[in-house]
Order: structure tokens, then sequence, then C-alpha cells
């Protein structure tokens, strides 16, 4: 059995005020979630208060993106160590907008991963297919060169020490979710995927749901024999609206 699990990506929201007030409505409700395993990934300059706030409880916490290298004269990027130097448990990896805004490639991303790993992070590699792709009948094309090139440079096992999640570029931020179904036959194709090259390892490996999930569609989305929980962005800043995702995932 995979363990469900739920992680917020504030993305670059909030302000020491308020993650403040964020997490104490999710200190309050979490101890209801029992079963599926909690994270929120912060801003950087937000995962020392994070930690402070969250150490002792059962909500993990991790970054948003890994520098590929391990330290120098990089300005501005942040290393694998230092986010495990704050507790950090999880990162995103090649988030669509990561992807999109700041050209990081499929080899870049499976280079963030090796890095990741080598911190003892837990990446959480972010796949998915744009609208135009999906119209033309290639989201399993995107999808499986995304999910093989951490494949070929990190190997299957490594990546079998990571989290994947399927976010659907169309269904960010625009309320549209892919509907279970949709989502179920991704979710399906990505653990084939993973499974040819190692089915103990696609039977661990966690698959999270992401895009415009919320309190309404997550009961039907992890019901979803392959859909092991969710990476949520507009609903996980708001306490109730993320705890009741994490309810909803709770078994
Ligand atoms: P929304 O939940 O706001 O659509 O964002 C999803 C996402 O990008 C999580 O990483």
């Amino acid at each position: 059995m995979r363990q469900p699990l739920v992680a917020g990506n504030w993305k670059m929201n909030g302000s020491r005020a308020s993650i403040a007030e964020l997490l104490g409505g999710l200190k309050a409700g979490i101890g209801q979630v029992t079963a599926a395993e909690v994270a929120v990934c912060a801003p950087a300059v937000y995962i020392a208060d994070v930690q402070s706030q969250l150490d002792g409880t059962s909500i993990k916490w991790g970054g948003q993106d890994v520098s590929v290298y391990e330290s120098g004269a990089y300005t501005g990027e942040i290393a694998g160590s230092m986010l495990a130097d704050f507790g950090c448990h999880f990162v995103i990896i090649g988030h669509s907008e990561r992807r999109a805004y700041h050209g990081e490639t499929d080899e870049v991303v499976a280079q963030k991963f090796t890095a990741a790993r080598a911190a003892g992070l837990v990446p959480i590699l972010c796949v998915g297919e744009t609208l135009e792709e999906r119209e033309q009948g290639i989201t399993e094309e995107v999808v499986g060169r995304q999910l093989d090139a951490a494949i070929k440079h990190c190997g299957i096992a490594m990546v079998g020490e990571g989290v994947i999640a399927y976010e659907p570029v169309w269904a960010i931020g625009t309320g549209k979710t892919a509907t279970p179904e949709m989502a179920q036959a991704v979710h399906a194709f990505i653990r084939g995927r993973l499974a040819s090259n190692d089915q103990a390892v696609a039977d661990v490996v966690r698959v999270l749901y992401g895009g415009s999930m919320n309190p309404k569609n997550a009961a039907e989305l992890v019901a979803q024999a392959d859909i092991d929980g969710g990476l949520i962005g507009g609903a996980s800043l708001k306490p109730d609206d993320f705890l009741a995702v994490c309810s909803a995932a709770n078994s």
C-alpha cells in the first residue's frame, strides 16, 4: 500500500504574518489526518519560519526548487544541503512554471532530481502536458519523455526514491481540473512506464495529481487506483480547504 501524500505548493505567495496564520490553522486541524502524509512547500525565505512552527508536528515541509550545484558562485541559487539544513523533507522539481518561465529542460530537471537526492531530500518530480500538446494527442509522448529523462539520468532506483506529480499545465490555476478518468489514464500510463523499468518501483512510487485540486473534487480524484494524493496550489493557501483535501486523501 502506498501512503497517500498531500503537499501544498504555496508558490510565490504569503508573508511572515499570513504564513503564521495559515500554519496555525493547519496545526489546529491536522490531528484528524492520521493516515495521509502532509507537507507544505514554502518560498525559500520563509522555510526557517516554517521549520520553527512545524517542528514536532506531523506536517513536513519542503522547498519549491533546488540548484543543480552543491555550492559556489551561483548567485541566487539554493543548494539541496541548505534546504536540508532547515529540515526540509521534500523539494518540488521541474514544476511547469519553472520549465516555462526559467527554461528548465528535462536534462536540468533530472540533474536537480539527483542534487536533491544527494542532499537526502525527497524530490517531487512534476510532469505534464500543455493544452496544445493535449489537443495534439501527444500527452503520453510528452509525459513519457519527461519521465524517461529522469530515469535515464538518475536511474530507476533513484526515481523510486522520489514522488511523481502529474500536473496538466492547462489545469494549473485555471479552475479546470482533469476529470478523474482523464487523470487516472495518465497516472496509469506513468505507473506503466515505471513498471517497464522496474515493477517494484512502480508499486511503491506515489503519483500525485496537481491542477485545480480542491475540497470539491479531491475525493473523486484520490479514489482512482493510481492517484496517491495531490500537489495543491491555490487551495493550499487556505487552511480549511487544504485540510479538507488532506481529509479526502486520508484513507
Ligand atoms: P493549483 O492548485 O493552483 O491549480 O496549482 C497546482 C500546482 O501547480 C501545484 O504545484
